[in-house]
């Protein structure tokens, strides 16, 4: 790579991973308030109650892959270690989204440097932190929302998704629902 390149190269990566970086749980909160009720409400349906983790699993930080609501169909859970509006548990810091890029279908996952949700074709970026928002990238809309719900032992169930997942007409359609 010629100098001039790899200069200008370097910098676009100082400044995407400033962009990565700069949300954070605090920050977060007051931009999602008002979002949640409309997503909740496209939730609809009778989706499956699947129990998908147990807290004393995920601590901060840490993550889950699951199937919701039909086979094959990946979600994650993430522990993002901080209050954040929506969010499930006695901190309301545990969130879960679809991986399935809302652009063209791509896979969408945890990067773990910058804390955000990264697809791999055209590098869209979602924050976990303001609901599955696009904050970078031609995506069009937010990552759906998983919705949760944990019991007094722990466990946490998925009952729910807010937003259509990418490539079905309607998210219980097309496909085995999972148990
Ligand atoms: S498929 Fe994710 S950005 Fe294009």
């Amino acid at each position: 790579m010629k100098v001039k390149e790899k200069e200008a190269s370097e910098e676009e990566g100082v400044t995407r991973r400033n962009l990565l970086k700069r949300a954070g749980c605090a920050g977060a909160v007051a931009l999602v308030l008002g979002g949640l009720a409309s997503k909740a409400s496209a939730s609809g349906g009778n989706y499956p109650r699947v129990k998908v983790a147990n807290t004393k699993d995920l601590q901060a930080g840490k993550t889950v892959k699951f199937d919701y609501p039909l086979v094959g169909r990946k979600s994650i859970l993430i522990n993002l270690g901080c209050s954040v509006e929506g969010g499930a548990g006695a901190d309301k810091s545990i969130v879960a989204y679809s991986m399935f890029c809302t652009h063209l279908g791509c896979g969408v996952d945890m990067d773990k440097e910058s804390g955000m949700m990264v697809c791999e074709c055209h590098q869209s970026v979602y924050d976990p932190k303001l609901s599955g928002k696009v904050v970078e990238g031609p995506a069009p809309n937010s990552l759906p929302m998983v919705l949760l719900k944990i019991d007094k032992n722990g466990d946490i169930y998925a009952e729910g998704v807010a937003g259509l997942i990418y490539g079905l007409r309607n998210n219980l359609l097309d496909g085995e629902e999972v148990k």
